[in-house]
C-alpha cells in the first residue's frame, strides 16, 4: 500500500517586506495569485493527497482565491512564525499517518514533478524528513543549510540568527519539506521562539530531530529558479518574468511562433494552438483559448476569450470575454467585450466596438462603428459610422438585423429595432421604426440644391473681399 500523503501550505503571513495592504499570497505572478499557483502544484503533484492551507492575514480573500479547488483551511489567528503555523494544525492533522509535505505559499514556481520526487525520496529513505535545498549566488535572506559529515542536513540557520561563518554558506533552504508525520508531531513542541525575531522557526525542527537521533536528508536542486521565494516586489517581478518565459517557452516548443518572446505576456492558463503566430507585445490573459493557424497582432490584448482556428487579430485590438469563430478577422484597433461573438468568416475593422453583439457568418463592419446588444445575421454589411443607440438613459434595448441587410454609412439605429432581411438602410439615416424585409429605409431629410446660391453670395460680398481677390 502507498504511504498516505498530506500537503500543508503555509499562507497566513502578511508579507511585511512587500509593503502592501494586500496579503503577499494574493499578489500575482504569471496572471494568477501566488496561492493559486502553489495549490495547483500541490494538487497536480499528489492527486490522492489531502491539501490544507494555513490562512491568517486576509483569510477570507485567500480562501476565496482557491475556494473551488477542494482544499481545507486551517486558521492561524496570530502569525508566530512558520513553526507556529504548523503547530496550529496539530488538532486537525496530527492523527494523519504517513507523510506530511510542507510548502510555503510564496514559492509559486515550484513544479509538481519536483514535489513528487521529494515525496518519493522521503518514502524510500529512513530519514525523518527530506528538505529541498539549492545553491544561490547571493543567499541573503534565506535560511542556510548546514550539513553533517555524512552529507545530511544538521541544521538550518536563519539570516537573523546565523554567525558570519554560517551566513557564508550558499546552500539554502527552499522551505519545501517532506516529513514523517509522526516524528514531526512528536518533536514540534520543542521548537521555541529563542531567536532575535521571537518567532517559532519551523527550520529549528531539523536540529531537534537530529538531537533525537533522526536524520534529515537534503534534496539538492541544481537549478534554483523553481524554489525562488517572493518576499519583495522586486522578487515578485523577477519571478513573474521567469513565469512568462516558462510559459512562452512551452508554447514555442508546442509549435507556436512567438516573435520577440521577451515582450509577449501569456497567462499560465491560456492555451494556443499549433502554427499560430504571436506578434510582439501581445498579451494573452486569463483563460483565453486560441486555436491553430491564428495570427495575433502586435499589442493586442485578449482576455478570457475563445478564438477558433485561422482567426486573425490585427494590432492593438482589445478583446474581453468574447468568442471568435473560424477564419474571422478582427482589428486593427477594434474592441470586443462582454460576450461579443464574431461568427465564421466575419470581419471587424478599425475603431469598431462590439458589446454583447453577435456578428453573423461572413458579415462585415469594417470601420468606425458601435454595435451593442445587437443580433446581426449572415452576409450583412455595416457601413462606417453606424451606431446602435441601445441605451435610453435607463435601460438597454436590442437591435436585430436580418441576413444580407446593407446598412449605409453613418446610420443611427435607435433600439429596440428590427431590420428585416435583405433590406437597405440609406446612408445617414436615423432609423426608429421597424424595417420590413427587402425594403429601402430612408430616415433623413431630402437634399435641396439652391441654384446659383453661392454665386449670388459672392456678388453681395463687400468690395474689400473682391479687391483682395483681384490683387
Ligand atoms: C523561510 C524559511 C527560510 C527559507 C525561506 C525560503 C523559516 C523560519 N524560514 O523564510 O529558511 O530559506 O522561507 O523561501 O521557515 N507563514 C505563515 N505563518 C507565519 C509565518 C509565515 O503562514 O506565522 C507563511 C507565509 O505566509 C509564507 C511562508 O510561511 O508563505 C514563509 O514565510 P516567510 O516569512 O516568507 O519566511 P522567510 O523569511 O522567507
Ligand atoms: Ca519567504
Amino acid at each position: 500500500m502507498q504511504t498516505p500523503v498530506t500537503i500543508l501550505i503555509l499562507a497566513a503571513g502578511l508579507g511585511t517586506r512587500m509593503k502592501s495592504r494586500r496579503a503577499k499570497v494574493l499578489h500575482r505572478v504569471g496572471g494568477r495569485t501566488l496561492i493559486e499557483h502553489v495549490v495547483e502544484t500541490a494538487l497536480a503533484a499528489a492527486p490522492a493527497a489531502d491539501v490544507f492551507v494555513v490562512v491568517g492575514r486576509q483569510a477570507e480573500q485567500v480562501q476565496a482565491a482557491v475556494a473551488d479547488c477542494g482544499v481545507g483551511f486551517i486558521h492561524q489567528a496570530e502569525q508566530g512564525g512558520t513553526g507556529h503555523a504548523v503547530m496550529v494544525c496539530r488538532e486537525r492533522l496530527a492523527a494523519r499517518p504517513g507523510l506530511l509535505v510542507v510548502l510555503y505559499g510564496d514559492c509559486p514556481l515550484l513544479e509538481p514533478a519536483t514535489v513528487r520526487e521529494l515525496i518519493e525520496r522521503e518514502a524510500g529513505s529512513p530519514a525523518a524528513a527530506t528538505v529541498i535545498t539549492t545553491t544561490l549566488e547571493d543567499p541573503t535572506g534565506y535560511g542556510r543549510v548546514l550539513r553533517d559529515e555524512a552529507g545530511g542536513v544538521r541544521a538550518i540557520v536563519e539570516q537573523q540568527a546565523g554567525t558570519p561563518a554560517e551566513l557564508a554558506v550558499r546552500e539554502i533552504n527552499s522551505g519545501i519539506y517532506c516529513f514523517r508525520a509522526e516524528l514531526l508531531w512528536a518533536h514540534l513542541e520543542q521548537v521555541q521562539p529563542d531567536n532575535p525575531a521571537r518567532e517559532y522557526y519551523l527550520t529549528d525542527i531539523v536540529e531537534i530531530l537530529g538531537r533525537a537521533g533522526h536524520g534529515v536528508q537534503p534534496y539538492h536542486l541544481s537549478d534554483p529558479s523553481e524554489v525562488l521565494g517572493i518576499n519583495t516586489r522586486l522578487e515578485l517581478a523577477q519571478v513573474d518574468r521567469l513565469f512568462r518565459e516558462r510559459k512562452v517557452r512551452e508554447l514555442m516548443l508546442e509549435g507556436v511562433t512567438v516573435e520577440k518572446p521577451e515582450t509577449v505576456l501569456v497567462d499560465a492558463r491560456a492555451t494556443i494552438g499549433m502554427d499560430t503566430v504571436i506578434e510582439p507585445f501581445a498579451q494573452i490573459l486569463g483563460r483565453t483559448r486560441i486555436g491553430e493557424d491564428c495570427r495575433i497582432g502586435a499589442g493586442a490584448i485578449i482576455r478570457d476569450s475563445e478564438l477558433a482556428d485561422g482567426v486573425e487579430i490585427g494590432p492593438y485590438t482589445i478583446i474581453q470575454a468574447s468568442r471568435i469563430e473560424r477564419g474571422a478577422r478582427v482589428g486593427p484597433y477594434a474592441r470586443l467585450r462582454l460576450g461579443a461573438h464574431v461568427a465564421e468568416g466575419a470581419q471587424v475593422g478599425n475603431f469598431v466596438e462590439l458589446k454583447k453583439t453577435r456578428l453573423g457568418p461572413g458579415s462585415k463592419s469594417m470601420h468606425l462603428a458601435y454595435l451593442g446588444d445587437a443580433e446581426i445575421g449572415a452576409g450583412v454589411n455595416i457601413g462606417a459610422g453606424t451606431i446602435t443607440c441601445n441605451y435610453d438613459g435607463q435601460s438597454k434595448h436590442p437591435t436585430r438585423i436580418g441576413d444580407r441587410v446593407f446598412v449605409g454609412s453613418n446610420a443611427t439605429l435607435v433600439a429596440p429595432l428590427d431590420i428585416g432581411e435583405g433590406s437597405y438602410i440609406a446612408a445617414g439615416s436615423t432609423i426608429t421604426d421597424p424595417v420590413p424585409p427587402d425594403a429601402l429605409a430612408l430616415g433623413r431629410a431630402r437634399q435641396v440644391n439652391k441654384a446659383d446660391w453661392a454665386k449670388k453670395r459672392r456678388a453681395k460680398a463687400p468690395t474689400s473681399a473682391k479687391c483682395a481677390k483681384e490683387t
